[in-house]
């Protein structure tokens, strides 16, 4: 299965990723607001970046097997980020739909790490009240969006073409690290 594969060849990538991304702090319940903003701010630059790159490596049957337009992250990071910034464009580029693949499982990957984050934050006296619209993103929906990921992720990637989707993930999943570097 190529979600297998994906999730064994990449694990030290999230693994890291994970550390970067204050994983501690989200556990602990001693993340600030500061801090939030800063993780926020990294998907922000990232999914800038990457979500039009994506789209446009992607044939339309297959945007709409995917039901593309739901999987829209960035409209809901810019109603979590109250503040108006410009971000740097960042040097990022997919070859083909197989990429583009690699590339959507990380960034729909994240809604399966987003669903705990969100649960550990509202245990965090600083977020009692806060409002979550990129974490949580699908609501009950999520195991469903993910499932059909899978689906959609097997159907159009054939054995041969499974090291370009992989090629695809750590691209972005290297993204992450270099943005978190650089914010963090
Ligand atoms: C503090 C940060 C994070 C935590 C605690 C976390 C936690 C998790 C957990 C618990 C899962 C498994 C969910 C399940 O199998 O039902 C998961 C899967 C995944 N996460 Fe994360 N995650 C974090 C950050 C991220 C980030 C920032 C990304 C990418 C930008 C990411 C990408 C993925 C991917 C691609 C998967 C799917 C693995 C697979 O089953 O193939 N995660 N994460």
């Amino acid at each position: 299965m190529i979600s297998a594969y994906l999730k064994e060849q990449t694990k030290p990538l999230h693994d890291a990723l994970e550390q970067k991304m204050m994983v501690e702090k989200i556990f602990n319940k001693t993340l600030s607001k500061e801090d939030y903003l800063k993780i926020l701010k990294v998907n922000l630059s990232v999914h800038k970046t990457v979500e039009p790159i994506i789209e446009n490596q992607l044939k339309e049957d297959t945007k709409n097997e995917l039901q593309f337009e739901k999987r829209r992250k960035l409209p809901k990071l810019q109603s979590d980020f109250p503040i108006s910034e410009d971000f740097p464009e960042l040097s990022f580029s997919l070859a083909n739909q197989q990429e583009a693949l690699g590339a959507l499982y990380v960034l729909e990957g994240a809604t399966l790490g987003g669903n705990v984050i969100k649960k550990q934050l509202l245990q965090n006296p600083e977020f009692q009240n806060q409002s979550f619209q990129y974490y949580g993103i699908y609501g009950e929906k999520l195991s469903g969006m993910w499932k059909n990921f899978l689906e959609v992720l097997e159907q159009n990637i054939g054995e041969s073409q499974k090291d370009d989707a992989l090629n695809g993930a750590e691209k972005t999943y290297r993204l992450f690290l270099n943005s978190a570097e650089s914010i963090i």
